[in-house]
């Protein structure tokens, strides 16, 4: 057996050679393990004599301490290194250049809707939502657009083929069963526009088949054509940034509103450019109306007391007039190159912060 200052030069030299904490463990089993050399003369002491065991214990006693101490600052001192090499090879250089990640843009689509929204809110309309797969109640029936009505086939719809009985589900083809949705939800007064998706089976320079429409609703006691011409040129004059916003409302036809009348609005020529203001000529922007009493009846409320307007128009075609895009194709290409140009930046979104006046 070897004598104790013996173990404490062996283990000694094995601890300072270990090279990683695993090594230094495998050194602590060897030496002070349940097998371990020194635990193995620890044992020696029971079967000594009183006079030896009292000589030889603090010498055994001693030796395993001194290697437990030595093994105890090893090891401190192999976790301080791991420490440094990590804190050294992670370490940040906040000073280098960051890398440039692609930045997208708001859709001027996006935009416009923002935009409409926040002209809206300020006259005190909310924004409502409907479905796009909508049935054939809400998108026509309801709208006063019966089965063999010529005006279903103005809008070449979308079916969804279910292979059950009965009319089946739409691609709604105009955002105006919106307008059924809210008064059958809520009770009058009522405010909305209605922004979103719709489809038709159409595609040319001016049609896509799918495109965004916003509906106006304004539902109250004594709401009358006046209130309709007023809100259209307050939002027009918002939107397009111009107080020249000239209106004419021509008569015309839709099931849902009566009388009906489709709205222009004056352009004039800048740079060989139209543009909306002025009045050297007329463009049509959107459809409108009074509410068709049969309309407000289907939705369970009294057109005796109830009464109000309806208007239907194209955000696309808004987006195009005021930003100056001449494909409406374009916008749905996905081409980042248009995007890049025709975007707008988020903190851009919307423009319209000054909000109208009183
Ligand atoms: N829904 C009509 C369309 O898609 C637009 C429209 C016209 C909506 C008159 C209305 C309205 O609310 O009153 O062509």
């Amino acid at each position: 057996m070897p004598a104790p200052d013996e173990l404490v030069t062996l283990y000694s030299d094995k601890v300072a050679k270990a090279g990683d904490l695993a090594a230094l463990d495998a050194v602590r089993v060897e030496a002070l393990g349940k097998q371990g050399e020194i635990t193995q003369l620890l044992k020696t002491l029971g079967k000594m004599d009183p006079d030896t065991r009292k000589a030889e214990g603090p010498k055994i006693q001693g030796a395993r301490m001194a290697v437990a101490d030595a093994i105890e600052a090893r090891k401190a001192a192999l976790e301080n290194e791991a420490l440094e090499a990590r804190l050294a090879s992670e370490k940040l250089d906040l000073s280098l250049p960051v890398d440039e990640t692609p930045l997208g843009s708001v859709h001027p689509v996006s935009q416009v809707m923002d935009e409409l929204s926040e002209i809206f809110a300020d006259m005190g309309f909310a924004v409502a939502e409907g479905p796009e797969i909508e049935d054939d109640w809400h998108n026509f029936e309801a709208l006063n657009i019966p089965e063999a009505h010529p005006a279903r086939a103005m809008q070449d719809t979308f079916y969804l083929a279910t292979g059950e009985e009965g009319a089946p589900p739409v691609l709604r083809t105009h955002t105006s069963p919106v307008q059924i949705r809210t008064m059958m939800r809520e009770q009058p007064p009522i405010r909305i526009i209605a922004p979103g998706r719709v489809y038709r089976s159409d595609s040319d320079a001016t049609h896509t088949p799918m495109f965004h429409q916003v509906e106006g609703l304004v539902i109250d006691r004594n709401i009358h054509m006046g209130h309709l011409k007023w809100t259209l040129e307050t939002f027009l004059k918002a939107f397009f940034e111009r107080d020249d916003i000239v209106l004419r409302l021509r008569p015309s036809y839709f099931p849902f509103t009566e009388p009906s009348a489709e709205v222009d609005v004056g352009w004039s020529q800048v740079k060989g450019r139209r543009v909306v203001g002025g009045s050297e000529g007329w463009m049509e922007v959107l459809g409108s109306g009074m509410v068709h009493p049969k309309v407000i009846a289907n939705c369970g409320l009294d057109p005796d007391v109830w009464q109000g307007f309806a208007f239907g128009c194209g955000i696309d075609r808004l987006a195009m007039l005021k930003y100056g895009m001449d494909d409406l194709r374009a916008f749905f290409d996905g081409d980042l190159r248009w995007l890049k140009h025709y975007g707008f930046g988020m903190l851009d979104t919307p423009t319209l912060s000054a909000g109208v006046g009183a």
